[in-house]
């Protein structure tokens, strides 16, 4: 139902449910410690481990190593580097006399929420705690006619959705991954709706944080939603996609948006990646208000026909998608078209019943796990650069011819409209040959978008494999003030060390 048809039928009911416990429980036995074998910073003693019990109870701590190593990865190519300990704090309260702990006892911390980043962000690099937070999993206020909610950590993109859309709401965000609202907020999100709805930085309205001291603070004040503000310094966005780095995030206040009154979804292949490419562009240039623009090159969608049942012809193809009033959508899809067919673009193919966009979508969601299906047993590397949007025929065009001239299995899939795309290129650990491979090919792919005017991640985060990048990107005074504001909120080097800076 959209918002429109909602608010015919309702006059601004604000409805409040409670959720069910969607978290997935995890078996935290307080066992003996087990080293692993990485180098600790500093060692969790057995006295920490008691005051962090104390604080969360046994069962809500545990020094398994099972458990350890469930932390040490997410989704990335990264190795295994397992914490300490894990804690599941309840409360933000908790969170923040865990933070004391780890303070008095100079301890790193790491937050964690859903281990679906693609950095290594979230993976317990120098030891210590990792705070895992999908404890703290309640939709706390959602306020429908002024188009906010306020989330804890363990609510996902998923979960909120369901929760609002019988109000003809939604929250448009989707990276791909089954993410937290807040681990989102911390790597500065994006994917497929950005190019319409923005990503976390303009949909982000306030921040509740605890400091490495335990200090709590909210980024736009206690208890403020205003959809804009001259306040003071940009706290809330000095914290989205901080990476853990700078305090942990227990909870987010972000916008929400009415789920239009038409929403149509068209599937449209190309001889060749240059005219989809191209296509993207001009659609972008004319100024059009496209609701999704993703491209993907024929290896993704041999990947998506396989792993998600389609049975699209196997070429460089643009999934699109327009939302808007009937009328809108209409002149817009006639102007995209027009572009399409100027540059040899198939018939639109149209996803209109709701089972079919959502199909469509739901392919594109599971990009990342269609290629790495390509290889079984094999793992997956991401690029993840973002240039300006004359760029972007160009370098997309110069990193397929890369990854054919290479050994490589790899797609490319893309949020173009927002001059975005990724390489995902399939890798066996037992060979490092197709490691290297892959690592040159991520060099030529990073510096060419960083010599264009582009960056080095435009919604992965720096995390571990791009610290060298961020230094290239944003030259000496940047790099500056960044290591004076981590200086300031976080002394001790306590958060999240290793990620985000080089040392
Ligand atoms: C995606 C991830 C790889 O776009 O960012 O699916
Ligand atoms: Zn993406």
């Amino acid at each position: 139902m959209s918002f429109l048809q909602v608010l015919r039928k309702t006059s601004g009911i604000v409805l409040r449910k409670s959720l069910t416990n969607y978290a997935p429980t995890t078996v935290t036995v307080h066992q003996r410690r087990q080293k692993s074998t990485h180098t600790l910073a500093k060692e969790v003693s057995d006295s920490v481990v008691e005051a962090l019990t104390s604080v969360v109870g046994a069962k809500n701590v545990s020094t398994a190593l099972p458990v350890r190593e469930q932390h040490g990865r997410d989704e990335s190519h990264h190795i295994c580097t397992p914490p300490d300990a894990v804690v599941w704090p309840q409360s933000t309260e908790q969170v923040s006399q865990v933070a004391r702990i780890c303070y008095d006892n100079s301890i790193p911390m790491i937050p964690f929420g859903t281990g679906t980043g693609l950095e290594g962000g979230a993976v317990g690099y120098k030891g210590g705690v990792t705070i895992n937070l999908t404890k703290m999993d309640e939709i706390v206020e959602l306020n429908a006619e002024d188009f906010d909610v306020t989330v804890q950590p363990g609510v996902t993109r998923e979960t909120l959705n369901n929760y609002i859309k019988d109000q003809g709401l939604w929250f448009p965000i989707d990276p791909g991954a089954h993410a937290s609202v807040c681990g989102m907020c911390a790597t500065s999100a994006s994917g497929t709706n950005a190019v319409r709805y923005g990503t976390m930085r303009e949909n982000v309205m306030n921040l509740e944080v605890v400091l490495a001291d335990g200090t709590i603070l909210h980024t736009s004040g206690p208890g403020k939603r205003s959809r804009k503000t001259s306040a003071g310094y940009n706290l809330t966005n000095l914290f989205v996609g901080s990476e853990g780095t700078l305090g942990i995030i227990t909870k987010a206040t972000v916008r929400l948006y009415g789920i239009p009154e038409s929403m149509m979804s068209a599937v449209c292949s190309f001889e060749t990646v240059h005219s989809a490419v191209d296509t993207v562009t001009q659609v972008m240039q004319c100024g059009i208000p496209m609701a999704r623009i993703e491209f993907l090159d024929d290896v993704m969608i041999d990947a998506c026909n396989k792993f998600s049942n389609l049975s699209h012809k196997v070429t460089p193809t643009l999934f699109l998608e327009f939302h808007g009033a009937q009328e809108a959508v209409k002149a817009q899809v006639e102007l995209v078209e027009e572009l399409a067919h100027m540059n040899g673009g198939s018939e639109f193919q149209w996803a209109e019943k709701q089972e079919d966009r959502n199909k469509l979508w739901k392919a594109r969601h599971n990009c990342w796990y269609a290629t790495l299906a390509l290889r079984p047993g094999t793992r997956g590397y991401s690029t993840d650069v973002c240039v300006p949007i004359s760029k972007l025929p160009d370098i997309i065009v110069a990193t397929k011819e890369d990854i054919i001239n290479s050994s490589i299995v790899g797609t490319l899939t893309g949020h173009v409209g927002d001059g975005n795309f990724h390489a995902v290129m399939l890798f066996d650990p037992n060979v490092p040959e197709e490691f290297e491979q892959i690592q040159a090919i991520a060099a030529n792919v990073n510096r060419r978008a960083i010599a264009v005017g582009g960056t080095c991640t435009g919604e992965h985060g720096i995390g571990l494999g791009k610290k060298e990048l961020l230094i290239e990107e944003l030259g000496d005074g940047a790099m500056m003030v960044m290591r004076q504001l981590k200086a300031t909120l976080d002394p001790k080097g306590l958060m999240n060390p290793g990620k985000v800076f080089l040392n």
